[in-house]
C-alpha cells in the first residue's frame, strides 16, 4: 500500500541519505557534492594533500592506505607559503598572488595602471585573527584531559566565513554562506570529527583579539576514527555527536608579530569537561588570501565590540535595589515632613488640672477552664466571676488604696481601671470628668506595674528623658523636657542617682526602691491625670515603701496638677495605710468597704460588730475581715459613693473582641473609639526611630563587649577557617576543602545568628512594657532593632569572617567573584537573623525558640547537598530541599567559585586528571551551574517572607495580655 505517511517517510529517509552522503559539511549539488576547501572526492571525505587553497577541485587528494578507512595526511608536504594542518593557511602575500595568478591569469599592465584596478588584482595574506572574507586557521590542541586519553599530536582547523563573495579562492567562494564556521579535528594526521555552526557574528578589538560567536553547532564523529570507536573503550562518539548549542571561538591578540596565538573553542559541554576555556588551542596560525581592496574597504571601519551586556538577573537586581533605595528615601522625606509639621503645630501639654475618676458596675468574668475551646454559645456564661458590681469615685488630689487578701481581685481591678488588655470579659463604665464636671474623652492614665522592667544600660536621667521624648507631644521643646525631667528627679528624690546606670540583676545599679521610684517617674513624665499603680510597695522594706508613699502623696497633692492616685497595696504598715485618703476593701471580688481612710474603716466595722482590737494595725484588721467576710456584708452593697451620674458618656471597658455583640452598656462604641485612639503615639514615626536608635546606640557603646565580641570572634573564626583551608590547591582533595570551606562559612552564619534570637527574647519584656505604655509603634522598634542588630552584629562580622577566609583560602581571586561571594553570605546572614527574630517573636518561651532554631540549622545542613546527594533523597522527602535556604546559599557560593573556571588538576595513580570543577560539582552535589542569580532571588524572597512574618508576629503576638 502506498500511503501519504509512507511517502513522507520515504522522502525523509531519501533526504537524510542524500544529506549524509556528503562528508565534512559538503552540500549536495545534483548527484555530486560541493565540498569545502581542502576536501574532495564524491562525498568530500578525502582530504587534500599539499597543494594550495586556490586549486579547488584540481587539488591532489589523499587516499586511505594500509586498509584504513580514512586518509592520513601526516606525510603531505605544503607548498611554499602555505602552512597548517591540510596546508590551507597562507603565510605570505606572494603565495596568495602566485596562486591567484595561476587560476585567473596575471593582471595586465593596463589593469595595474589605475589604482583601483591594481588593488583589485593585488592579493594579500591576512594573518591577523580578524576575518574579512573567509579565513583559515589551524592550531595545535594541547589539553591535558584529552592528552590523558589520546597522547598523540592533535590539531584543529577552522574555516571562518564572513562573506564568501569577497574571497577569490574558488574552493572557498563557491562554498558556505555569510557567518559560518566549519572545523575539523585531526589526530595523528587523521580526521576525527568535524563541526559546523552558523549565524556567526564577529567581534574584534583594537588590540587584535577577536571573537566569533555562532549558533546551531552540530558535530559529527567519523565512524571508526580513533576517537570514535577506533579504540572502543575510549570512544567519544556519543559525547562528540551530542555537542550542540552555541559555539564561541575566542582568540587572543598575538603577543608579537609571527608568534603563535592562543584561542579557545568553547561550547557548554566542552566547558564542562575542559574548564571555562573549553578546548584550549595553541600555536594558532591565521591565513586569508584576500584582495587589498577588501581590506581597504573595511580597514577604517573598526567595529568596536559591543559592550558586554549585563545579564537580565543583574539588571533586575539593580532595579530592585534602586527601587528600594528610592522608596526608603521617599519614606524618609515623608517622615521628615510629618515630623516638622508635628513640631510646629502639635499641642502643648495641656493640663486638665484635676480630673475626677469614677467607675460603675465594674465586673469581670474569666472563661471556665473546663469549658471546651470549641463549645458553642457564650464563652463566659458559666465563667468564673472575678469582680462583681464595683463602684467608686476618686477626686483630684485624692489617693485611693485598694486593699484585700490575695485573690480578692485587686490587680484585676487595677488593670481594668488602667484600661489594660484582658483575656476575660470586663463590663461596666469607667468615666472621667474635668474640674468643670464635663466628661473627658482623652484622660492621660499613667500605669506603674508591679515589677520594674527598665533599660539596664541607661542612667536614671536618660531613662526619664527617653520617656519624655516619646510620651510628650513633638511640639514640646527640648528645654521644657529637660526641666520636666529635672522636676521629676527632684520630686522622686532621685537627683542623687540621676547619672547612675540603672543596672540589671547581673550588674547592680540603683537600689530596688530607686528602681520603683524611677518606674513611677517614667509614668509621671507623661503628666498623667490619673496614676494607677499595681502594688507599688511589694518587695520593698518599710522605709522604701514609705518613701514611695510620700512620693505618691506629693504627686497627688501637686498644686499645679492635682492627680488621682490609685494603688493596690498588699500588706500596708500602719504608717503607709495612713498615707492614703481613701480605702477600697475587696473580698472575693466584692466591695466590703469604700470610703475615707484613717480610722474611718475601723469605726465602720466596729458599728457592724467587728471592732478593731486595741493597738492593732487597722490595715491588718481590714485584711482579717476580708479574708473571711461575713455574708451579711457582701450581700448588702455598702459602697458609700455609688455612681450617681449614669449619663456621663463613659470611656471603657469591653476589650475582648468576641463580646462585641450584646454589650449591655453604652460604653461599647466609645470603648472602640478609645481603642482606635489608643494606637496613636505622642510622636511621629521618625522621632520614634530617632529616639530608639539613640538608645540602641548608647547600648552598643556602653556594652562594648557585645560589639567587640562579635567582631573579634568573627576575626578569630576567619583566621581559623582561613588557616584550616589555607591556600587550597586545585587537586581533588583541594576541591573538597574548597567546598568544605564554603559549607563551614554557611554553617557558621546559621549558628551564630542564634544570638539574635537571644537578644530579642532578652529585650522582649522591655518592649512589651513600652509598647503597652505607648512609647512607640512596633514597627519603629523593629526597624531600630534591624538597624542596630543586623548591621553591626550580623552583617559586619559576616563581612569580616568571609573576607579573611576568602583571601586566606585562596578562593577565586578577582573582585567580581569576591563581591558576589560576599553578597550571598550577607543575604544569608540577614535571612537567618530574620528567621531567628521570627522564632523569638512567635515563641515567648526562649528555650523552645532556641531548640527550634537549632533543629532548623540541622535540617538546613542535611538538605544542603553536602551530606546527601539531592537527587538520591527519596521523593517523599526531596521537596524539603526547596525550603532549605542554606542549600541556595551553598549552591550560589559553589557556582560562583567554580564558575571562575576552576579546573581540577591531579593525577590518579599516574593517570593525569584535568577536569572542570563545575562537572564535579554537578555530579557530586547536584548543583546547577547557572543558578547563581536564581539562588540570590530565592534568598531575597525568603528574606521578604521572614520580614513580613516578623512584622505580623510582632503585631499579633508580642503584646501585653493580662
Ligand atoms: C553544481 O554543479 C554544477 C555543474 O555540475 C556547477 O556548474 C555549479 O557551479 C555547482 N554549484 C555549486 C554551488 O557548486
Ligand atoms: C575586480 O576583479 C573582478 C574579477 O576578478 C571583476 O569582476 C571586477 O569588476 C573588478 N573590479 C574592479 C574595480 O576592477
Ligand atoms: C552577506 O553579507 C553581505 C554584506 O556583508 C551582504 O551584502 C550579502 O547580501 C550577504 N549574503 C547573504 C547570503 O546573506
Ligand atoms: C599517520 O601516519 C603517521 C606516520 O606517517 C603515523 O605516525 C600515524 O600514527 C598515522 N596515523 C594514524 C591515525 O594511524
Amino acid at each position: 500500500m502506498w500511503s501519504p505517511s509512507l511517502a513522507l517517510a520515504f522522502i525523509f529517509f531519501a533526504a537524510r541519505a542524500a544529506a549524509q552522503s556528503c562528508d565534512n559539511g559538503g552540500t549536495q549539488n545534483g548527484t555530486a557534492c560541493a565540498c569545502p576547501p581542502g576536501f574532495g572526492g564524491a562525498d568530500c571525505a578525502q582530504p587534500a594533500c599539499g597543494g594550495n587553497l586556490f586549486q579547488g577541485a584540481q587539488r591532489t587528494l589523499q587516499q586511505p592506505a594500509g586498509g584504513k578507512t580514512y586518509a592520513n595526511i601526516t606525510a603531505c608536504a605544503c607548498q611554499d607559503g602555505w602552512a597548517g594542518e591540510g596546508c590551507n593557511v597562507c603565510t605570505a602575500a606572494s603565495a596568495c598572488q602566485t596562486a591567484y595568478n595561476n587560476v585567473f591569469g596575471a593582471p595586465s599592465t593596463s589593469d595595474l595602471a589605475g589604482n583601483d584596478a591594481a588593488n583589485n588584482a593585488t592579493m594579500v595574506c591576512n594573518t591577523e585573527p580578524r576575518v574579512y572574507a573567509a579565513g583559515e586557521l589551524s592550531c595545535d590542541v594541547n589539553n591535558p584531559t584529552l592528552a590523558g586519553l589520546y597522547p598523540g599530536p592533535a590539531a584543529l582547523t577552522i574555516l571562518r566565513t564572513l562573506d564568501p563573495r569577497l574571497t577569490p579562492a574558488p574552493g572557498v567562494s563557491g562554498f558556505g554562506s555569510n557567518g559560518t564556521v566549519l572545523a575539523q579535528l585531526w589526530y595523528e594526521g587523521e580526521e576525527q570529527f568535524w563541526c559546523s555552526a552558523d549565524t556567526c557574528s564577529q567581534t574584534f578589538h583594537d588590540d587584535g583579539s577577536n571573537g566569533w560567536s555562532c549558533s546551531n553547532l552540530h558535530c559529527t564523529c567519523r565512524p571508526n576514527a580513533t576517537f570514535c570507536g577506533g579504540v572502543p573503550e575510549k570512544a567519544l562518539t556519543d559525547t562528540i555527536n551530542s555537542l550542540a548549542g552555541t559555539l564561541d571561538i575566542d582568540c587572543a591578540a598575538p603577543a608579537s608579530a609571527g608568534a603563535g596565538v592562543t584561542c579557545q573553542f568553547k561550547q557548554d559541554q566542552l566547558v564542562l569537561f575542559f574548564g571555562s576555556s573549553g578546548i584550549a588551542l595553541e600555536n594558532c596560525r591565521f591565513g586569508e588570501c584576500v584582495r587589498q581592496e577588501v581590506i581597504d574597504g573595511n580597514g577604517d571601519a573598526v567595529s568596536e565590540a559591543p559592550k558586554k551586556e549585563l545579564s537580565g538577573g543583574v539588571i533586575a537586581g539593580l532595579a530592585v535595589v534602586g527601587a528600594l533605595v528610592l522608596a526608603a528615601l521617599l519614606l524618609l522625606g515623608l517622615g521628615c515632613f510629618r515630623q516638622r509639621k508635628a513640631r510646629k503645630t502639635g499641642a502643648i501639654i495641656d493640663r486638665h488640672g484635676g480630673v475626677t475618676m469614677e467607675w460603675n458596675s465594674v465586673g469581670y468574668v474569666v472563661r471556665n477552664p473546663h469549658r471546651s475551646q470549641f463549645a458553642r454559645g457564650d464563652a463566659f456564661a458559666d465563667g468564673h466571676v472575678i469582680l462583681d458590681g464595683l463602684h467608686g469615685r476618686v477626686a483630684p488630689g485624692e489617693m485611693l488604696a485598694i486593699l484585700g487578701p490575695s485573690g480578692a481581685g485587686k490587680s484585676t481591678l487595677i488593670d481594668i481601671l488602667a484600661g489594660k488588655r484582658k483575656a476575660g470579659r470586663a463590663s461596666g463604665v469607667v468615666s472621667f470628668t474635668n474640674r468643670e464636671g464635663e466628661p473627658l474623652r482623652k484622660p492621660r492614665i499613667g500605669f506603674v506595674d508591679q515589677s520594674d522592667v527598665l533599660p539596664a544600660s541607661l542612667t536614671v536621667r536618660e531613662a526619664l528623658r527617653f520617656a519624655a521624648d516619646l510620651r510628650l507631644p513633638e511640639s514640646v521643646p527640648g528645654s521644657e523636657k529637660s526641666a520636666l525631667v529635672f522636676g521629676v528627679l527632684t520630686q522622686l528624690g532621685l537627683a542623687d542617682v540621676a547619672d547612675s546606670r540603672i543596672g540589671s540583676p547581673e550588674r547592680r545599679g540603683i537600689s530596688g526602691g530607686e528602681q520603683r521610684r524611677l518606674s513611677i517617674g517614667l509614668a509621671l513624665v507623661a503628666r498623667p491625670d490619673v496614676l494607677i499603680l499595681d502594688e507599688p510597695t511589694s518587695g520593698l522594706d518599710a522605709v522604701s515603701s514609705y518613701k514611695v508613699a510620700s512620693v505618691l502623696r506629693a504627686v497627688a497633692s501637686d498644686e499645679h496638677n492635682p492627680t488621682v492616685v490609685i494603688a493596690s497595696i498588699h500588706q500596708p504598715s500602719s504608717r503607709l495605710f495612713r498615707a492614703f485618703d481613701r480605702v477600697l476593701l475587696l473580698a472575693h471580688g466584692h466591695e466590703l468597704y469604700h470610703g475615707p481612710g484613717g480610722v474611718a474603716p475601723a469605726t465602720y466595722f466596729a458599728e457592724r460588730g467587728m471592732p478593731c482590737p486595741e493597738g492593732y494595725n487597722v490595715a491588718d484588721h481590714l485584711l482579717d475581715i476580708a479574708a473571711d467576710p461575713p455574708t451579711s456584708l457582701i450581700s448588702s452593697n455598702t459602697s458609700i459613693s455609688s455612681g450617681q451620674n449614669e449619663k456621663v458618656p463613659a470611656v471603657l471597658v469591653h476589650k475582648t473582641p468576641e463580646d462585641a455583640p450584646g454589650l449591655e452598656n453604652p460604653a461599647a462604641a466609645t470603648g472602640k473609639a478609645q481603642k482606635g485612639r489608643g494606637a496613636e503615639h505622642a510622636t511621629t514615626f521618625l522621632t520614634q526611630i530617632e529616639v530608639l536608635s539613640g538608645r540602641e546606640w548608647k547600648n552598643l557603646r556602653r556594652d562594648k563587649t557585645l560589639f567587640i565580641a562579635h567582631v573579634a570572634i568573627a576575626a578569630v573564626l576567619g583566621v581559623f577557617c582561613g588557616g584550616l583551608y589555607y591556600k587550597t590547591d586545585i587537586t581533588i582533595a583541594g576541591f573538597q576543602s574548597r567546598v568544605g570551606c564554603l559549607f563551614f562559612l554557611g554553617a557558621l552564619i546559621a549558628f551564630s545568628s542564634l544570638s539574635s534570637l537571644y537578644y530579642v527574647v532578652d529585650g522582649r519584656p522591655l518592649f512589651l512594657r513600652e509598647r503597652a505604655g505607648k512609647y512607640y509603634s512596633p514597627t519603629a522598634w523593629l526597624l531600630s532593632r534591624v538597624l542596630f542588630d543586623v548591621i553591626p552584629l550580623r552583617i559586619l562580622p559576616t563581612i569580616i569572617v568571609s573576607t579573611i577566609t576568602y583571601w586566606m583560602a585562596g578562593l577565586a581571586h578577582d573582585a567580581a567573584h569576591f563581591f558576589k561571594f560576599l553578597l550571598v553570605l550577607v543575604l544569608y546572614s540577614i535571612c537567618m537573623t530574620l528567621f531567628n527574630f521570627l522564632l523569638a517573636c512567635i515563641f515567648s518561651n526562649g528555650g523552645v525558640a532556641i531548640l527550634l532554631s537549632a533543629l532548623t540549622c540541622l535540617y538546613q545542613m542535611t538538605f544542603a547537598g553536602f551530606f546527601v546527594h539531592l537527587n538520591d533523597i527519596p521523593p517523599v522527602l526531596r521537596w524539603l530541599q526547596w525550603l532549605d535556604t542554606l542549600k541556595y546559599t551553598l549552591e550560589a557560593l559553589s557556582v560562583n567559585e567554580v564558575g571562575s573556571g576552576l579546573m581540577i588538576v591531579d593525577s590518579l595513580q599516574g593517570v593525569p586528571v584535568n577536569v572542570s570543577a563545575q562537572l564535579i560539582m554537578n555530579l557530586l552535589f547536584g548543583f546547577g551551574s547557572n543558578n547563581y542569580y536564581r539562588d540570590i532571588l530565592i534568598t531575597v524572597g525568603f528574606i521578604i517572607a521572614f520580614a513580613l512574618g516578623v512584622i505580623a508576629a510582632v503585631f499579633l503576638r508580642v503584646r501585653e495580655q493580662r
